[in-house]
């Protein structure tokens, strides 16, 4: 690529990234011939969360965003980024038009056999998310371990277990809940998912749970928090309460994992779980 289209490319970039879009990749030609799918063929939606700035409630008073700065878009690159799609005629060949949000099943098939980032080649299994599609909650994890890489689905190993065990005690069923992860395929030994990996994969996890709507969401450990919130403060400072996000209220709390190795800890986790219950519970 030569040095001004480079340039002009950089420039387009910043000014998506200023528009609070990230996390660009490059998808497959579609088949000549072949109509572009659902996926394909509607608007990508926002790379980035609804960002809800965290403003808890009832304790904390909400802070607005400020508005992002209004950007000027430079001259578009003579490049073409994309491959031209295949032209077919709209009144015949079209899909139906889709109405409503799109759903878990759309957003599966966007995902694809996903190697947006570097943890594709050592995963097992993409590990996309379970429960129902319409729940009231949503557990959001860090991402997936070995059992689920094994078996594709998340929190199935010791941390799922005392999950499982948490939502029990405070009268929650697995199967009524949805639970994800903010990336979607395992880290090599567990680390915690890197800053370009969660780029990637979050912009799937917001979809979700646009398609899902639930009332609350339950940020599970730190990264979560990070991630979803945008909260950097330490998670046992900030456990326990309830911030926005978008229309949604979402309760952060220490990761399963946590009390795994500090089992004297589980009370502060049963006390959260508490605080869903009673939430859900209301009006
Ligand atoms: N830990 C997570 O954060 N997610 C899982 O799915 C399993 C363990």
């Amino acid at each position: 690529m030569d040095q001004a289209t480079r340039k002009e490319l950089t420039a387009w970039l910043e000014f998506y990234q200023e528009l609070g879009i990230e996390g660009f990749y490059r998808r497959k030609p579609a088949t000549a011939g072949t109509p572009p799918s659902l996926a394909e063929a509607r608007p990508a939606p926002p790379a980035a969360a609804p960002k809800a700035v965290p403003s808890p409630v009832p304790t904390r008073t909400a802070t607005a965003p400020a508005p992002p700065k209004p950007a000027t878009p430079p001259t578009p690159p003579p490049v073409a980024i994309r491959p031209p799609a295949p032209s077919f005629n709209l009144f015949e060949a079209a899909p139906a038009p889709r109405s409503g949000p799109e759903t878990l099943e759309q957003i599966r098939q966007d995902l694809g056999d996903c190697h947006r980032c570097k943890l594709a080649p050592t995963r097992k299994t993409i590990v996309f998310g379970e429960g129902n599609p319409h729940a009231e909650l949503v557990f959001i994890g860090e991402g997936p371990g070995a059992d689920e890489d094994e078996q594709g689905l998340p929190f199935v190993g010791r941390a799922g277990k005392l999950l499982n065990r948490m939502m029990q005690t405070v009268g929650l069923k697995r199967e009524d809940v949805y639970i994800c992860n903010i990336v979607k395929c395992r880290p090599p030994g567990n680390r915690t998912p890197e800053k370009d990996e969660v780029d990637s994969c979050s912009p799937f996890l917001y979809r979700q749970i646009e398609a899902i709507k639930p009332r609350l969401i339950c940020c599970l450990g730190a990264p979560a928090v990070r991630t979803v919130l945008g909260i950097k403060e330490g998670i046992t400072k900030i456990r326990g309460q309830f911030y926005d996000f978008g229309s949604t209220k979402a309760l952060a709390t220490v990761h399963p994992a946590y009390v795994l190795r500090n089992p004297r800890e589980e009370k502060i986790l049963i006390e959260d779980f508490e605080k869903i219950r009673d939430f859900l519970k209301g009006a």
